[in-house]
């Protein structure tokens, strides 16, 4: 399989996220809970030196609990503040206002030193496509909102939502593009939907995840579909149609629609919570 980023985009988001990385003091930078490390791109070590950082573990809900925990403690250990959310519901974002504070520690006490006192923080959202940076700003924004009882502070140029007295917010999330030349690194993007499936071919893709599941989850896929594990993935991606009745003309099996079916299955987490990448591979 070959994957491919188009160079104009990544030139227009690289540029805008060095103009508006100079506005901040903190890198709020979401990665996919399901593949801590393939989900990030390392250019933004380099983009975001000097500024405060927090990685937060986003789609939480999605990835093993365990594993959450595993990876918060690696990211800590690598000197980051760390944090596992779910943005489309809320979780974990009570705990944020006070990791931020945590993590912009050293400024605040910069500031105090000299006489500047509750400037506050400024942040932006940072991370790859489809990781949930609107859907985290929408919630965050909106939690603030009912909170203050006033509409998010809108400014003129820049829009920054103002979260509370100490925190603002930048309303536009930085972009950040997938890494592509490790093509174990695609293949997962692939899994969660990152990249496009009209690149790629769904039934090998399917097959791969198939074969990660067999060795990683091995009742996964007996308990949503009712198959005996095989060596030739192929065959569990039958089993897998005929179990779900997905059928061409009447009698053959469709496996494409199979394929779509269950990654739709695994990305929308009904086949359990599955982490794809462990801290202790890495
Ligand atoms: P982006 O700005 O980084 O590109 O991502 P966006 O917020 O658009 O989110 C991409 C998808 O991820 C959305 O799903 C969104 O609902 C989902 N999502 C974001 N955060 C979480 C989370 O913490 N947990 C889970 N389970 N999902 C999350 P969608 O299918 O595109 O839209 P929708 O069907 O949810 O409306």
């Amino acid at each position: 399989m070959h994957f491919q980023w188009y160079p104009g985009h990544m030139t227009k988001a690289k540029r805008m996220m060095q103009e508006n990385i100079k506005l901040i003091d903190l890198v709020i930078e979401l990665v996919d809970a399901r593949i801590p490390l393939s989900s990030r791109n390392p250019d933004i070590d380099e983009l975001g030196k000097n500024k405060a950082r927090l990685i937060l573990l986003n789609k939480a809900d999605l990835a093993e609990d365990r594993w959450n925990d595993a990876w918060i403690r690696y990211f800590e250990e690598k000197g980051f503040s760390a944090l596992k959310v779910n943005s489309k519901k809320g979780g974990g974002l009570k705990a944020i206002q006070g990791v931020i504070a945590d993590a912009c520690k050293e400024k605040i006490e910069r500031d105090r030193k000299r006489g500047i006192l509750n400037r506050p923080v400024r942040a932006m959202v940072v991370g790859i496509p489809n990781v949930g940076k609107s859907t985290f700003i929408n919630t965050l924004a909106g939690k603030a909102c009912t909170k203050t009882g006033n509409k998010p502070g809108v400014t003129k140029g820049k829009q920054w939502i103002r979260l509370n007295k100490q925190v603002e917010l930048l309303d536009t999330p930085g972009i950040l593009w997938p890494k592509f030349e490790d093509q174990t690194v695609g293949l997962k993007l692939a899994y969660i939907g990152s990249i496009k499936d009209e690149i790629l071919n769904t039934e090998e893709l399917c097959a791969l995840l198939i074969c990660f599941l067999k060795e990683n989850y091995p009742e996964v896929l007996k308990e949503k579909y009712g198959i005996e594990a095989s060596d030739d993935p192929y065959v569990m991606l039958r089993g897998i149609a005929e179990n779900r009745h997905c059928l061409v003309r009447g009698n053959e099996f469709d496996t494409e629609k199979a394929a779509l079916l269950m990654l739709d299955d695994f990305r929308g987490g009904r086949l359990g919570r599955l982490t794809l990448e462990y801290p202790q591979e890495m």
